[in-house]
């Protein structure tokens, strides 16, 4: 379908794993990886595909709106897979106008730049905004989030990304212009940045340092293992409909507390530690303002539609992941060293 494809936020945790899969997929491409490499962003993420013909790194930032439009009428990009977000709710209770910049703003001046350039043309082209089922607000003890689930964002990260769907919808109806929105659960995997609650934990239980689990722990998240999430963008890119909105999940609810005492088992097995030693470091501590009790994603309209489902248990998911950050402690040093240390006082002390 697409010749000239941007992908924003391509050094993040998740754009990573779409760039990985789509340069080593689609060889005729031109994949351009737009990311203005935040505290989140890591081009050490991507060392195995930089080399590649069809790979092509642009350092910018999506709310410059000259240099955005300029990208456009240079690179005339047909295609756009959008995830450059600030995406950490804990950071947007702090800091909610630089979520409103890059998740609003910075998600406009794409639109407009793609409808500058296409606006004659559509045919053929798409705007694939990547979103989260945060924005359906929270369920209770049961039921699960639809495509058709009102919207009822609680913190400035989930309102900031409905305003963007929002906005994608409204450009769709409003221009005509072609978009596909995904809603997905809660990614774990490989490269996600140790502000997360998996690889926070990971990180800490390595280094013995007490594991913070917010209010009573009985919270409840529904959790996909990254890769999966990127085969399902690829599947909706290339066969999804226009003007859909597809719920992605892992048919996979856990408790907060509970998979903590999971990964703890885990990890105590892989560092050889007597069972029962990672479980003494969780430590109850002050909740989240706002904390969304669960989350919950039905995913039958991809699964039925498209045919995607996980292509691994939590169990084994969780299992690879650890192994990755065992095996990958220079990437964790780096990461957590500088800027991260002054965020962890300031979020845990
Ligand atoms: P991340 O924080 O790991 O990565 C975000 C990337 O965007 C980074 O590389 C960062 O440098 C880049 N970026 C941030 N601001 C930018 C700007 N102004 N200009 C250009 N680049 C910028 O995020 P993630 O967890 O990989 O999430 C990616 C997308 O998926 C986000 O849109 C998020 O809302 C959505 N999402 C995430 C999850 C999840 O569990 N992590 C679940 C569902 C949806
Ligand atoms: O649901 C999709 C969303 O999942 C994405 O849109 C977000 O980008 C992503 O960050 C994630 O949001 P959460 O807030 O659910 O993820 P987080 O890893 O921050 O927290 C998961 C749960 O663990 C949540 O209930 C809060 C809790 N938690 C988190 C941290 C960081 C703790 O108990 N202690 C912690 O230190």
């Amino acid at each position: 379908m697409s010749k000239n494809l941007l992908i924003t936020g391509g050094a993040g945790f998740i754009g990573s794993h779409v760039v990985r899969l789509f340069v080593n997929k689609y060889s005729s491409y031109n994949i351009f990886n737009l990311d203005s490499l935040t505290y989140a962003g890591n081009l050490e993420n991507l060392k195995d595909v930089e080399d590649k013909e069809n790979y092509h790194f642009i350092k910018a930032d999506i709310n410059d709106e000259k240099v955005i439009d300029g990208l456009f009428q240079e690179y005339q990009f047909d295609s756009v897979i959008h995830l450059a977000a600030e995406s950490h709710v804990d950071r947007s209770i702090k800091d909610p106008l630089a979520f409103v910049k890059t998740n609003i703003i910075g998600t406009l001046n794409l639109l407009n730049a793609f409808k500058k350039l296409w606006n004659n043309n559509f045919e053929g082209k798409r705007f694939y905004h990547v979103s989260t089922d945060e924005v359906y607000g929270t369920l209770g003890k049961s039921g699960l989030f639809t495509e058709t689930t009102s919207y009822s964002p609680n913190s400035p990260y989930s309102a900031s990304k409905a305003s963007s769907d929002h906005f994608v919808r409204a450009y769709g109806e409003t221009y005509k212009l072609p978009y596909v929105i995904t809603n997905c659960s809660n990614n774990y995997g490989q490269n996600q940045f140790p502000e997360k609650l998996i690889p926070l934990f990971i990180n800490n239980i390595i280094n013995n340092k007490p594991l913070p689990v917010y209010g009573d722990g009985n919270y409840t998240r529904d959790w996909l293992y990254v890769v999966d999430h990127a085969r399902a963008i690829d599947l909706v890119f290339h066969e999804g409909e226009n003007e859909e909105t597809y719920n992605i999940g892992g048919f996979n609810e856990w408790k907060n507390i509970d998979l903590v005492k999971l990964l703890c088992r885990q990890m105590d097995e892989k560092l050889g530690r007597e069972r029962g030693s990672s479980e003494k470091l969780i430590t109850y501590v002050k909740d989240r303002p706002g904390h969304d009790l669960r989350y919950a994603i039905d995913a039958n309209k991809i699964n039925k539609e498209l045919g995607w489902e996980p292509s691994v248990t939590f169990e084994q998911g969780l299992s690879i992941t650890i192994d990755w950050y065992l095996n990958n402690q220079e990437w964790l040093n780096h990461v957590t060293s500088g800027e991260y240390q002054l965020y962890y006082k300031k979020q845990y002390q």
